[in-house]
């Protein structure tokens, strides 16, 4: 058997159109959504990302507005850049770019923006709506993978999940996805005893711990659907390639379904984020949410 392989660009592509629809529809009056991209430092990945957050929001009919600031700049600087945002009734998102430098509290920095315009669902506001079943920002990674579920399996209700890693970006609020969702969730991290036998359970697989090609085939029960988040850079044969958490070439032969590195959760990212502004900007202005761009 060899399983289907989710094609993540496509969907994403179509999320994005469905949200440049729906900015096309407003009122030609109104205020277009605006989301603001907040950059500390110079780490070359997050510029990349940060100049492809730009290019997709502009491509969807929004505005986009840029804070790069230098890697040294105190953590008060940032705090000023986010309060006047969040008072600022042309900007309807905020994204503070992670990781951020040493001198800067995170946490603070993540808690400081308003939460109707938390965009990424990491404040504590946010995190703790989505854990007690109340609208909340939803972080973009998890929607996206949530999407891509619900494409290829419709109900996921009853569904054994497993949800490989912790982090507040991706793992936590995942499992509390698919707890919403009624699967049977388990979360399993480095320090998880037996992880490939836990691994074997799943229906649904989500990986994203960090560790190239961690999960091979035999960890993978036959016709799972496995969502690959992790992004690693490995140099194999004197070149450069981005691969998964997921051994791709063993798991493929195994799972139902599987997202390629890279093509699958990736671009999802960046389409939820553009989902996530056009959400904020309903909420704000008491327009109707789309309900499957929500996550709802
Ligand atoms: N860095 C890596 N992933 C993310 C994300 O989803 N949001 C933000 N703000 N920074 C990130």
């Amino acid at each position: 058997m060899t399983a289907e392989i989710i094609d993540g660009k496509a969907f994403a592509a179509s999320v994005r159109a469905r949200v440049a629809a729906r900015v096309a529809d407003l009122p030609r009056d109104s205020i277009v959504p605006g989301l603001a991209v907040i950059l500390v430092g110079d780490d070359p990945a997050s510029q990349v990302y940060v100049r492809n957050k730009r290019r997709q929001t502009i491509e969807a009919g929004m505005r986009s507005e840029e804070v790069r600031l230098g890697g040294d700049t105190p953590e008060a600087e940032l705090l000023a850049h986010i309060a006047r945002l969040n008072a600022d009734p042309t900007i309807h998102g905020i994204l503070v770019q992670l990781p951020l430098p040493a001198q800067i509290d995170t946490l603070r920095v993540l808690d400081a923006v308003d939460p109707a315009k938390d965009v990424d669902g990491f404040h504590v506001t946010n995190v703790g709506r989505l854990a007690t079943g109340q609208p909340a920002m939803v972080p973009c990674t998890p929607l996206g993978c949530l999407m891509l579920l619900r494409d290829r399996l419709g109900s996921l209700a009853g569904r054994e999940a497993v949800v490989v890693g912790r982090s507040n970006i991706v793992g936590k609020p995942m499992a509390q996805l698919l707890l919403r969702e009624n699967c049977t969730v388990t979360v399993a991290h480095s320090r998880t005893a037996d992880l490939a036998d836990v691994c074997r359970r799943a229906e649904i697989l989500v990986a994203a711990v960090g560790r190239p090609r961690l999960i091979r085939g035999d960890w993978i029960r036959p016709g799972a659907t496995v969502m690959d988040v992790g992004i690693n850079r490995v140099e194999e044969d004197g070149a450069a390639r981005l691969v998964g958490d997921v051994d791709f070439e063993s798991a493929v032969e195994v799972a139902g379904a599987i997202t390629p590195v890279p093509g699958g959760v990736g671009p999802m990212t960046i389409a939820c984020l553009l989902a996530n502004t056009l959400t904020a900007y309903c909420r704000l202005h008491g327009l109707p949410v789309a309900a499957e761009l929500a996550g709802a």
